[in-house]
């Protein structure tokens, strides 16, 4: 039923298509996300959604190798089939546009579509292709990321990440992308959270590679900043007309206690979790208070480096879920300090919208070259079943309700920011917590595939539809 793009609208739950019940989610008047050209959209990324990890010449991406090792993802899931969207897609592409959203992210997966020697490999280069230009018809805003975590695993093998010579390669990719998809794609977003693979990749182990050094940190950090930096000339070059810019996730981290040692603990917290990404983009140096919390973790930057980070961006990709709550260990750092009584979701993420309106402000007064900003992704996991063929997501729909508030007051407050992205327009492989954690706006029944509308997103396609109204 859902899969039927003009069925959508039909089947609301019948008291919201008629406004008899008061609309949790619509937002007020004099909120920004009234304005047209407030762009709102729904993010995925290839692991995470296409499966077909064998077909039409895919290789296998360090994802799939993680995946397969005991013990590191929940009840061992993979991406092996996932939203099974590598055969779906039209249907996939029917349903975002019968709710009205604006703009879709994306991301390509990068074995997919050339090989270890670098040759094109035409048919994973079709099948974005195909999707692209069909969201173009649709008249839907892409937003396309290189890099959502899929390293090909050849690469892995000659080091990955803590390879310089991975960053190289990351621009010859992004250079057949750019060739061949130009004109598709409205935005290039060159990586996902790097912060997400350096460190949980290289630092602690909980994402692929799994390797867990401090040092590795901050050297694959230097390599994938590095690759950004290299492929943005390039992405410029092969296809003037889009924009360009990088996805960051950013952590909102406040201190347990008054003392000046939990102050420094936060500020510490935020410094590993933004400025460590931020700062290089944006002031073209590592802030020194890295490395006292990692003492003699300085990577290898070679001359020119940080110029080549540091070139001005189009936009910078902003990706919020929640904050921490922060202790001085006594050394060097910070301890976390779970906060009892607060609301939590699925993921056991504390839901604190004031953090993402704080940070942005934050970032206006640090950075005075801060770029127009995308949320490109905010969103929660809950433990939605379906009921009578309707996904009673409530939580969601407040948590939607009041990051989207977050949002307008920062711009109000004079943040430049110009679109959101749910995450996520269905429910997915979670990486290392596999398909419990559903984060979708659609419901995914993973034995048959069935896609179900859930109410958040009934209401968000709801308030666009009115929004367009109006207009
Ligand atoms: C982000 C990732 C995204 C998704 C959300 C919940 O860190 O970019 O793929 O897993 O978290």
């Amino acid at each position: 039923m859902a899969n039927d793009a003009s069925a959508v609208f039909d089947t609301l739950s019948p008291a919201v298509s008629k406004g008899s019940l008061a609309d949790p989610f619509t937002p007020p008047a004099d909120s920004a996300l009234w304005r047209k050209n407030f762009l709102l959209g729904a993010a995925t990324a290839s692991y995470q959604i296409e499966g077909a990890v064998n077909e039409d010449g895919r290789l296998p991406s360090i994802w799939d190798t993680f995946s397969a090792i005991p013990g590191k993802v929940l009840a061992g899931d993979t991406g092996a089939v996932a939203c099974d969207h590598y055969h779906r897609w039209e249907a996939d592409i029917e349903m975002l546009a019968s709710l009205g959203l604006e703009g879709y992210r994306l991301s390509i997966a990068w074995p997919r579509v050339m090989d270890a020697a670098g040759v094109p490999n035409r048919k994973g280069l079709d099948f974005y292709k195909r999707l692209l230009n069909r969201l173009k018809e649709k008249g839907i805003t892409t937003f396309v990321t290189l890099y959502h975590w899929d390293l090909p695993q050849h690469l892995e093998d000659r080091g990955g990440w803590l390879n310089r010579d991975t960053a190289y390669r990351f621009a010859d990719y992004a250079d057949l992308m750019s060739r061949e998809l130009a004109g598709t794609v409205d935005a290039w977003v060159t990586l996902n959270e790097p912060w997400c693979s350096a460190y949980l990749g290289y630092g602690n182990g909980h994402h692929a590679p799994g390797l867990a050094n401090d040092r590795f940190a901050t050297q694959a950090m230097h390599h994938l900043l590095l690759a950004h930096g290299l492929a943005v000339p390039v992405l410029r070059a092969n296809d003037p007309a889009s924009q360009k810019g990088i996805v960051a996730n950013i952590g909102r981290g406040t201190p347990n206690s008054d003392s000046a040692a939990d102050q420094r603990a936060a500020h510490l917290f935020e410094v590993q979790h933004n400025a460590w990404i931020l700062d290089p983009l944006l002031k073209g140096s590592y802030p020194q208070d890295l490395f006292e919390l990692w003492p003699g973790t300085e990577p290898l930057v070679l001359d020119g480096d940080m110029e080549t980070i540091s070139a001005p961006l189009d936009f910078l990709g902003i990706n919020y879920y929640f904050r921490t709550n922060v202790a001085s260990d006594g050394a060097h750092g910070f301890r976390d300090v779970p906060l009892e009584g607060v609301e939590r979701t699925q993921m056991g993420w504390e839901v604190y919208p004031d953090g993402l309106r704080d940070l942005l402000t934050g970032f206006k007064k640090t950075y005075h070259n801060l770029p127009p900003i995308y949320i490109t992704e905010n969103g929660m996991a809950s433990d939605d079943q379906v009921t009578d063929g309707h996904v009673d997501d409530t939580q969601r729909i407040s948590f939607l309700k009041r990051h989207l508030a977050a949002v307008d007051q920062a711009i109000k407050a004079g943040v430049d920011i110009r679109g959101y992205f749910l995450w996520s327009l269905m429910d997915n492989f979670e990486w290392a917590f596999g398909y419990e954690r559903r984060f979708g706006v659609v419901h995914v029944d993973y034995s048959t595939q069935k896609r179900t509308v859930k109410h958040s997103a009934e209401l968000v396609a709801k308030f666009l539809k009115e929004r367009k109204a109006r207009a």
